[in-house]
């Protein structure tokens, strides 16, 4: 399978699954966290590999605020350490980060570290790299209708508005989206983006998904037709 016929250009993760993972074990769900990294890690490298062009995945969503507060403090402690430790191998990679969502919420450390790692790599050309933090589907559409109507006074949106006033406008729409743990839902993710994006549906808890299960992805995703809504 090396050589996969048809890549998605836009691979998207909804990343579930990490606090069963944990609780299967006898973990604590932090521990659950900290292996979901390791996922992320094997998932970038894959993407950087393969060359395909852009990887998002759904890190924390607004509707996370409601999980208890060790858990929220733990994540991001977890992710600034993560983004201090890979820099140095995302600009080796040649990879792109991207942060985006609601990031007036989040603490000033995160905030700092997302902003370094932005600048530090906005030059690279490799694999885009988006981390959809402090996001959900709903709440892009509000910004970006709010924002239109601010900057257009009495104009009407267009689909093509829509597009370029969602937080992720500079990206294309995801071609393929997998969501892990045995959910087959869309949970407010990527609602307008999500509208011809193949569905990829596995019960492997993301910590447990690597290189391989990724693979298998990729591979169901190269024998769909799509056809757009035409014949
Ligand atoms: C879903 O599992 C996972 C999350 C809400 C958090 C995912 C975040 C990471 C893996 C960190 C990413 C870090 C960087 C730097 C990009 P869950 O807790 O909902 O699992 P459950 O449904 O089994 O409880």
């Amino acid at each position: 399978m090396e050589q996969m016929s048809t890549l998605p250009t836009h691979v998207s993760i909804i990343m579930d699954g990490n606090g069963r993972w944990a609780k299967r074990l006898g973990k604590d769900r932090l521990e659950g966290h900290k292996e979901g990294i390791e996922s992320v890690r094997a998932c970038i490298e894959l993407c950087v590999e393969l060359k395909i062009k852009y990887l998002s995945i759904f890190a924390f969503s607004t509707e996370n605020w409601g999980r208890p507060t060790a858990e929220i403090e733990g994540l991001w402690a977890l992710m600034i350490k993560a983004l201090r430790a890979e820099l140095k191998t995302m600009m080796k990679n040649n990879v792109r980060l991207v942060i985006l969502g609601d990031l007036s919420q989040l603490g000033e450390e995160l905030r700092a570290e997302i902003d370094h790692c932005m600048t530090e790599s906005k030059n690279n050309t490799g694999t885009t790299v988006i981390v959809l933090l402090n996001y959900s589907g709903k709440w892009d559409i509000v910004q970006a209708a709010n924002r239109f109507i601010k900057e257009n006074p009495g104009k009407e949106m267009t689909a093509e508005d829509v597009d370029n006033y969602l937080i992720t406008a500079q990206v294309p729409d995801p071609d393929l989206l997998i969501r892990t743990s045995g959910e087959q839902r869309i949970s407010n993710y990527m609602l307008w983006q999500c509208a011809y994006t193949e569905f990829y549906f596995t019960e492997t808890l993301w910590p447990d998904f690597r290189k391989s299960e990724f693979r298998l992805a990729l591979d169901a995703f190269s024998h769909r037709e799509r056809r757009y809504g035409k014949v």
